[in-house]
């Protein structure tokens, strides 16, 4: 998820791949680290911090090598210090990996490596890679008695990476050193970016065209289930069934702040654009298929509390706040838990009646929030069960409660929070799908909600390929300098959402509604300058809305309605119409709030403004 750079070639390799990673600090990140290959030996320093935490700590080491690898680590499994930082190295220190990405069956592959003796140091799932690689290196168990010094006898090194790479489950971005193969580096990818750039008697690979950029402009693209077998004068490419692909080079011709943004304007497009996969990274090994569950290992440690618990009140500011009301409506209908959610600012000073037998849950994406940080605080002092649903490993609010999820979304720089919300939806439909099955929920029941869940990435790479379309209603309603964003049920948190949205970034006014609450008063300001956005797709609501769009027709209100796909109907009442797939009633937010995104996105670009910082705000809130 965070970065990854390799060099192999003529030059000294450490102060190019630092160089390198300062060039990927821009992702945001939590601690970094670099190995080569110095008179035969791996050589590795790491620092949790900022890269010139990591310069400092290399400080007069000579760090003499034309081959190395280094990272910027965003941490998913393990928090965020200096052992679990990356490059990792299997027990002996002849191989390293660096890794971006999640290895799914890592705990799996860890017990059955440990069982053959493999010690591990880090709490992390990459290491498991180095010990992997380490396993087929070494002679097989019968031909090699008890002497684990003299291993080499097993597969070379790219018969041992290939190996490895067909145990792993989940997604990667690698790079990887052998000291018995000091002038080798392999990569190898699947569903984390990885390329590499084609120098004059050297390459560097990294995870973001940003470190390539200053020093070639012809790279090779790796696709995923590629491996390039990268030497100073030469790569290979093959494919998992190990044959050799051909690769064709391809001219980069962007400057550093185009390949920050992978290519896209900003980075509230680019991270909109990146859901269908962070969705996917959010459910993660966490399906269990057979029998409608979710598996969250999070909480395995309160996993009997949970069973106890009779009340969860959800604290939290923001999106996070409106992903925390969709939750409600999930936990109510199908956990049958009452749920409240309440603004973590409100909490904190209201006399909340707590007891043991009630779970509050923060929602955060920085986990920093100064506002829910406090609410849980209280919420702990109260005695209360607290769990966290967090983007940012190790953050204070994930250290903080009791158990947690968290996200996998990847780190979000857009102020405008877009990704980590979607991932926030998955996590609570998951969440639902967990203490619901504790209770009455039917087999079939949480098979149907998690198989339709995993059909949410396709559903949203398909509400992409109309981005065309919404730039041009984006266009035609820019000029309006107020809205009323209205939805029912499951659906009226994402009116306040998409509210949120483009008042944040195109400075427009707008109100979120819930659309029955129309006629008891904001239905006063509507007339042909004020335009409606109504969020209607067809679920047990559909009809109610419908007659909340004929009240607004006749008083010559303007009407946006986001609708399901083949829904003919709606184009009677609204003047334009955005179409989703159908889904569960229940998973409709997370396709609705996509188009509202981009509606607020090119009505803030369109006005010129700075999509990524908007006005007078910040990322992270942590003053009150
Ligand atoms: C979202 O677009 C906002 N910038 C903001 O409302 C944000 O969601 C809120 O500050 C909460 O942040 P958190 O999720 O990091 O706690
Ligand atoms: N899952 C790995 C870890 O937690 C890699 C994280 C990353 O991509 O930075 O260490």
């Amino acid at each position: 998820m965070c970065g990854i750079v390799g060099y192999v070639g003529k030059k000294e390799a450490a102060p190019i791949l630092l160089d390198g990673l300062r060039r990927l600090e821009y992702r945001g990140y939590d601690s970094a680290g670099i190995s080569i290959i110095e008179n035969g030996k791996i050589v590795t320093v790491k620092a949790t911090g900022k890269v010139v935490e990591l310069q400092n700590k290399i400080g007069e080491k000579k760090m003499a090598s034309k081959i190395g690898i280094a990272h910027t680590r965003w941490a998913t499994h393990g928090k965020p210090c200096d052992k679990n930082s990356h490059p990792h190295t299997d027990c002996k220190g002849n191989i390293s990996i660096v890794h971006n990405g999640i290895i799914e069956n890592y705990l799996e592959l860890k017990d059955q490596l440990q069982k053959k003796g493999h010690k591990f140091t880090s709490e992390t799932d990459s290491e498991v890679v180095a010990h992997l690689i380490e396993e087929f290196s070494q002679k097989p168990a019968s031909t090699r008695g008890d002497d684990r010094s003299s291993t080499r006898g097993g597969l070379d090194f790219r018969g041992a990476v290939l190996e490895s790479l067909k145990l792993i489950k989940g997604t990667y971005g690698l790079a990887i050193l052998d000291r018995n193969c000091p002038e080798q580096m392999i990569v190898a990818r699947l569903g984390s970016p990885l390329l590499l750039g084609v120098g004059k008697d050297e390459f560097i690979v990294a995870s973001d065209a940003s470190a390539i950029v200053q020093y070639t402009d012809k790279v090779v693209y790796l696709e995923d289930g590629e491996m390039a077998v990268v030497s100073a004068d030469n790569f290979e490419v093959f494919n998992v069934k190990n044959k050799l692909i051909k690769k064709e080079i391809s001219k980069l011709d962007w400057d550093i702040e185009q390949a920050q943004k992978n290519g896209y304007a900003h980075f509230m497009l680019k991270e909109t654009f990146e859901q269908p996969e962070s969705i996917a990274n959010a459910m993660r090994g966490r399906i269990s298929k057979t029998d409608g569950m979710a598996r969250l290992g999070g909480l395995r440690d309160v996993e009997e509390k949970l069973k106890d618990i009779n009340r969860i009140i959800i604290v939290s500011c923001g999106t996070s706040y409106n992903a925390g009301l969709i939750g409600e409506y999930m936990l109510e209908e199908y956990a049958g838990i009452p749920v409240e959610v309440e603004y973590a600012s409100e909490f904190r000073y209201r006399k909340p009646l707590l007891d043991k037998r009630t779970a509050v849950i923060a929602i955060s994406q920085s986990g920093e929030t100064a506002d829910t940080l406090a609410a849980i605080r209280e919420a702990k002092n109260k005695g209360a069960l607290t769990l966290g649903i967090i983007n940012t490993v190790g953050s204070t609010i994930a250290r903080e409660t009791d158990a947690g999820i968290y996200n996998h979304a990847g780190p979000e720089i857009g102020v405008a929070s877009t990704k980590a919300f979607t991932s926030q939806l998955t996590i609570l439909t998951l969440l639902t799908v967990f203490l619901g099955r504790q209770r009455d929920m039917s087999l079939v029941t949480g098979k149907r909600i998690l198989s339709e869940l995993e059909k949410i990435p396709k559903h949203i790479n398909e509400i992409l390929s109309g981005d065309k379309e919404i730039k041009k209603i984006a266009k035609k309603y820019a000029n309006f300098s107020d809205f009323l964003y209205m939805g029912r049920k499951y659906n009226f948190p994402i009116a306040l959402e998409g509210a949120l949205k483009i008042k944040e970034i195109s400075y427009v006014h707008a109100e979120g509604y819930a659309s029955g609450e129309m006629k008891h008063g904001p239905i006063a300001l509507i007339d042909e300058n004020f335009p409606s956005l109504f969020v209607a797709p067809r679920d047990s609501v559909y009809e109610k809305n419908i007659s909340g769009m004929q009240e607004i027709k006749a008083r010559s209100g303007k009407i946006i309605a986001i609708a399901t796909k083949g829904d003919k109907e709606i184009s009677k009442h609204a003047s334009d119409v955005i179409y989703i797939p159908k889904t569960l009633e229940m998973l409709t937010p997370l396709l609705a709030v996509i188009p509202l995104q981009l509606l607020a996105y090119y009505v803030g670009i369109s006005k010129g403004y700075d999509v990524d910082k908007p006005r007078n705000l910040a990322k992270s809130v942590t003053v009150e």
